[in-house]
């Protein structure tokens, strides 16, 4: 049975009735859909539309709703996952099925069952986000005092621990993490008692139905209520940056898997093979990432551009904003799962990083620092030793190579000291400030990042 054919004269021509329908897509809201829908019984039968005994014969209904899931094929008759429970519940129930929807409208439903499933989908991102940043914290922890390059402009700059470059990851995750959680708390109102758009036309009880539905409290205003999907563009933009950072991350790995580079080591479970080339390891993976992360943006896009010619208070456009929610929501915890099964089996050349960071000049400005301490200004340190830099490149050396003449010749007085001071554990040991890559700094950022992470995990050291 229809839920709105009685002001009509004729059914909708067979080829739009299809096209409009929304079940092929909102029938993953069905959960939701059960628990508003019982929420809403029970704050019927205090408002006295429903007695005791079809108050049970209800939830009943709907628990055993809930219980059997959507019906595996699409049925053309089900406009949406509103009708569907309506239509399912006077099947299971009888005539009392037909009191369910007093007081309440679709326009409201659609509003609180997206909210429940954004919200669920925030706690599942953020779960894996924390799983994700673990297993960066294990490899900085594997990782011990190992050191590699730091790039600029893709240029050797500085030498970092390995475990510096891991934290990073985990600093823009717990951004991501923060992100979400944001997000949560201000889509954490209900909007059922909002009815169609002015408010319900019976005395519910709005705090009950909230609370009942573990929300905040009722959402303040019902036009706002029933038209609103800032959360739904939030929860999709938050997902973008973690879409953002699994794709940087994804193309450091490619290029530090290349023979060129030869830091990482793509683990046969994450990669696959050439049809035509026997020698191939591609990083499928990590490509595949960088390729997906393109569509979580594409999604954010789609749900500004919908919303942004909406006036008060629903329209029909909002029904498009679900799929875009639920796509990234698939897509990025996709994303995740596999970037988290990657970090957790990936290796590294560590002798390799090693070999990297101790040449190509990284020791430069530790050089010119040394002239600094020794009382030289900085500006003239730099000449200097960017002299040094290209006597060593004439020579194809380093500058612990240059002998003491060559120093001179640069007007650098080259004593034991100052070699002392090219050395690689030199150069990472007077990067020490809080958030610098000298190893006790580092040993600090591992810990306070456990101590974060933990609260995802209810035991402080979940990453050891
Ligand atoms: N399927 C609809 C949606 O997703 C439900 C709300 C319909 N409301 C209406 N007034 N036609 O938006």
């Amino acid at each position: 049975m229809k839920m709105w054919s009685g002001r009509f004269s004729q059914g909708p021509d067979a080829e739009f009735e299809q096209w409009q329908r929304s079940f092929p897509f909102d029938r993953v809201l069905l959960p939701y859909e059960v628990a508003a829908s019982k929420a809403h019984a029970s704050a019927l039968a205090q408002a006295g539309v429903l007695d005791g005994d079809e108050l049970a014969a209800t939830l009943f209904a709907l628990d055993q709703i809930g219980h059997e899931g959507v019906p595996e094929a699409d049925e053309p008759a089900i406009e949406d996952v509103h009708h569907y429970v309506e239509t399912r519940l006077v099947e299971l129930a009888g005539g009392v099925g037909h009191k369910l929807h007093t007081g309440r409208s679709r326009n409201e439903q659609i509003a609180t069952d997206l909210r429940l499933y954004v919200r669920e989908q925030i706690d599942e991102v953020t779960r894996l986000l924390a799983q994700f940043a673990s297993a960066f914290v294990s490899q900085a922890e594997a990782a011990g005092d190992s050191a590699m390059p730091a790039y600029t402009h893709l240029q050797r700059a500085e030498p970092v621990l390995v475990a510096h470059w891991m934290l990073a990851y985990v600093e823009m995750l717990l951004r991501d993490i923060d992100r979400l959680s944001d997000c949560r708390k201000r889509l954490n109102v209900c909007p059922l008692g909002s009815g169609a758009v002015g408010g319900t036309i019976l005395p519910l009880d709005r705090e009950a139905i909230a609370a009942e539905l573990e929300f905040d409290s009722p959402a303040a205003n019902s036009m706002d209520a029933t038209s609103d999907r800032d959360f739904a563009i939030e929860f999709v933009q938050a997902l973008s940056f973690v879409a953002l950072h699994l794709s940087r991350w994804a193309e450091e790995f490619i290029l530090f898997s290349t023979t060129e580079f030869g830091f990482v080591k793509l683990p046969e479970q994450y990669s696959t093979g050439s049809s035509a080339m026997p020698q191939k390891k591609n990083p499928d993976a990590l490509e595949l990432i960088r390729g997906k992360a393109g569509k979580v943006f594409a999604e954010a896009t789609a749900l500004s551009i919908g919303m942004k010619g909406l006036p008060l208070a629903y329209n029909k456009d909002l029904q498009e904003t679900q799929q875009p929610v639920f796509s990234a929501a698939q897509q990025v915890s996709g994303m995740v799962r596999v970037a988290t099964g990657f970090m957790g089996t990936v290796e590294f050349n560590y002798v390799r990083m090693q070999q990297a960071a101790s040449c190509g000049f990284m020791n430069a400005q530790a050089a010119a620092a040394y002239l600094v301490r020794q009382g030289t200004p900085f500006r003239r340190a730099h000449e200097l030793i960017g002299k040094a830099v290209r006597l060593c490149v004439e020579q194809s050396c380093e500058l612990e190579q240059l002998s003491k003449d060559d120093y001179v010749l640069c007007g650098i007085d080259a004593d034991q000291q100052f070699y002392s001071a090219l050395a690689l554990k030199e150069v990472l040991a007077i990067h020490n400030v809080p958030g610098g890559t000298a190893p006790a700094r580092v040993r600090g950022s591992l810990q306070t990042a456990k101590e974060k992470l933990s609260q995802y995990f209810g035991v402080a050291h979940a990453c050891t």
